[in-house]
């Protein structure tokens, strides 16, 4: 199969509009108010889906609701006739502990029982080494073990969709920045912040690939892919350096030089997010774990990233991190890591805590839930 086309040549509404009339379609984005997820956010609105802005902040996700709102109006008469627009929620979730991001799983849950499309869109990038409450670094905590988390919690909710549910993990070419570390937790503070803040973050995007890789092996079903978006230099990604005084400004004019010979625009990097999230032409059969490049194309990662062992290294790794940290019992670790990936979905294993209602870490003796 020939995917793929120019973000400058792809048209969104050429992906198939929903009518929620007749099927409630329903997507969560991490990180949906701001930069690409914005954009995603308002075209899944516009092709008739019920969208959960999942966001860290009230206050910005509520006014991008009210703008994906009036941004979807003002398009009305360049849209299809058939385009009804969906609904927009917004969630709180926070992404920088587990405990924070376990009880924006249960305010979710508590809202919602259907779920066709995960978007793991949140992201920081090249930010000063920064120690969360769970003793990790901020980056690796935002791009990879959170998602992994919530993933892991919405995998009952995606199991139950009535059509092919979706995955998608915003990655990106930074994925090759890395010295392939076998622990993901690695600080690299020894050497200046900027090219430690790239490790870190190459670091997360490789994992972000390899998880996508992973819950293809283990839940067929499902469709798990990765994206590199593009170059959109436009979005708050790198705002901690153009805000710094001084390096600031050096920063801008390196990075708006960037965007000039390469960058394309938020709106255009949403595309290939979209593409993978609702063009029929992805499948199952052909791409589960594929990893996508601008608009469509399927492409190789770097070898490490698709290296098998070193998927089930990372995979191992990860769940390690939950356990050690209570917010997974020994039991669903080794039911997690234990089922070797198979062509059924037998290994489907979920933390318990996804149906409780605390937000406190779930003891070590709860009991895991198969699905
Ligand atoms: N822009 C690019 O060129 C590019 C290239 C490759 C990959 N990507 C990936 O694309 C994704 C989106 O980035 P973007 O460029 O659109 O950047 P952005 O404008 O900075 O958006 C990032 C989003 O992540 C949210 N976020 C950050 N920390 C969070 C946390 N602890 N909990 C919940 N949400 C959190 C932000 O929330 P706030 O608004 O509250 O800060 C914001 O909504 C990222 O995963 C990035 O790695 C981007």
């Amino acid at each position: 199969m020939t995917l793929g086309t120019l973000p400058q040549d792809f048209n969104p509404n050429s992906l198939p509009f929903n009518d929620p009339a007749q099927t409630r379609k329903v997507a969560l984005i991490t990180g949906g108010n701001s930069g690409l997820g914005f954009f995603t956010s308002l075209h899944l609105y516009t092709h008739g889906w019920e969208v959960y802005v999942a966001a860290r902040n009230p206050t910005k996700a509520n006014d991008a609701i009210k703008k994906i709102k009036s941004e979807a109006e003002s398009r009305k008469s360049d849209l299809p006739a058939i385009a009804v627009f969906g609904e927009l929620h917004f969630t709180q979730l926070d992404l920088s502990s587990l405990a924070k991001t376990k009880k924006g799983v249960d305010e979710f849950l508590s809202k919602e029982s259907q779920l066709n499309l995960l978007i793991n869109n949140a992201g920081v990038m090249a930010l000063p080494i920064e120690i969360t409450d769970d003793q990790l670094d901020i980056q690796i905590q935002t791009n990879h073990i959170s998602p992994f988390y919530l993933t892991l919690n919405l995998l009952p909710l995606l199991k139950k969709s009535e059509f092919g549910p979706r995955i998608v993990f915003l990655s990106s070419l930074g994925h090759q920045i890395t010295d392939n570390p076998k622990d993901f937790g690695k600080l690299y503070n020894y050497i200046p912040t900027f090219i430690s803040g790239m490790l870190r973050y190459g670091n997360s995007k490789l994992a972000n690939i390899q998880t996508a890789k992973a819950l293809a092996l283990r839940y067929p079903s499902i469709l798990s892919v990765a994206v590199h978006p593009g170059v959109c230099c436009q979005t708050n990604l790198l705002s901690y350096w153009r805000n710094l005084p001084y390096i600031g400004y050096v920063a801008s004019i390196t990075v708006d030089t960037i965007n000039h010979y390469i960058g394309i625009s938020n709106e255009q990097g949403s595309y290939n997010t979209l593409f993978v999230a609702l063009s029929p032409e992805v499948t199952t059969q052909e791409n589960n774990g594929d990893y996508f490049t601008p608009v469509g194309f399927v492409t190789q990662p770097s070898a490490i990233a698709s290296d098998p062992e070193k998927i089930q290294q990372t995979w191992d790794w990860t769940v390690t991190q939950l356990v050690d940290r209570g917010f997974l019992s020994p039991e669903e670790a080794q039911k997690l890591n234990g089922s070797k990936p198979s062509s059924s979905d037998s290994a489907d294993t979920i933390p318990s805590s996804a149906t409780e209602s605390s937000a406190s870490a779930p003891s070590s003796s709860s009991s895991a839930t198969t699905v």
